[in-house]
């Protein structure tokens, strides 16, 4: 883990009220795995919470890529970061995905939850393994980069809940007819998620039910983001862990909901 000056190559508006941040991180990126974050020390914030975690969306040749989602103080303090300016990120951070898979890795996503999910895929993909991402929103405007995912030859199954990209209802609807015809097929598969905490529930509920690997990138508020101040717990069959220590990325099986 690295305290790194970044500087900033691009910050793009990507609609829906997400925004795309590239940052020149050598460092950072020499180190990271998918699923991990970073702790963005936010400009202009004046508060005792000055950083805010944000998953990798990818890290490659000394470049880190984010993907947010403009919600409150901080991440509107963010969207005015100018190209060529510097900011100071901390990480990698916590414990991420296991970049390896037993038959068919089935990546399931919604919103800022895909960010990971990219990262992760391009890593199996080199590793040949098949991949494919089920994301999930409200309208088509929140299923986001889809076109990188298909650039690595990615399959994609979306679902929204008006029906204007792929099937209208949940992300789990088409999960559910692979799930029933991976079990008729015997086709091996683990299950790779981030994304809303009932999505995740569902997932992970998924995964275990099926006797199948499950791996679940928690999303909890953080204020340390380096395992000091236990901000960030969730329940496991071990008893409270720290999201930004053991987790974000925890076994489906470890996880109590
Ligand atoms: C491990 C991890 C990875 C993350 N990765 C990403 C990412 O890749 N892209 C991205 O856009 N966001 C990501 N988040 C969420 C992001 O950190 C928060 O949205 C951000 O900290 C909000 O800061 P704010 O000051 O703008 O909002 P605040 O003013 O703190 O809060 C505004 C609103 O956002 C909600 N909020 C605050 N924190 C979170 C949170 N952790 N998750 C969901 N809602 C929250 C609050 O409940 C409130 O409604 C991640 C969070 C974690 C823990
Ligand atoms: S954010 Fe402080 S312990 Fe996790």
């Amino acid at each position: 883990m690295t305290n790194e000056k970044c500087q900033v190559i691009e910050h793009a508006d990507r609609g829906s009220g997400y925004r795309y941040l590239r940052l020149a991180a050598p460092a950072i990126v020499a180190a990271a795995q998918p699923g991990q974050f970073v702790h963005l020390r936010v400009p202009g914030l004046e508060t005792s919470a000055l950083r805010r975690p944000f998953s990798i969306y990818n890290a490659q040749d000394g470049v880190l890529e984010l993907l947010y989602k403009q919600v409150g103080r901080g991440t509107a303090a963010m969207s005015a970061i100018k190209v060529g300016e510097t900011v100071e990120v901390m990480g990698p951070l916590g414990h991420g995905f296991p970049v390896k898979c037993s038959g068919k890795a089935l990546l399931v996503g919604g919103g800022f939850g895909v960010a990971p999910l990219y990262f992760l895929a391009r890593l199996l993909k080199e590793r040949g393994v098949e991949v494919k991402l089920y994301v999930g929103g409200r309208t088509s405007n929140d299923l986001l980069e889809l076109d990188r995912f298909r650039s690595l030859g990615v399959e994609i199954a979306t679902a929204t809940n008006d029906g204007s990209s792929g099937v209208k209802g949940l992300v789990t609807d088409p999960l559910d007819d692979d799930l029933a015809s991976f079990y008729e097929s015997k086709q091996v598969f683990e299950i790779f998620a981030c994304g809303p905490d009932p999505m995740l529930k569902a997932v992970a509920m998924r995964a275990t039910g099926t006797g199948s690997k499950g791996w679940i990138s928690m999303d909890r508020h953080m204020v340390c983001g380096v395992g000091a101040c236990y901000a960030c717990i969730q329940k496991t069959v071990r008893g409270n862990s720290r999201c930004c220590i053991e987790g974000p990325v925890f076994a489906a099986s470890d996880l109590v909901f």
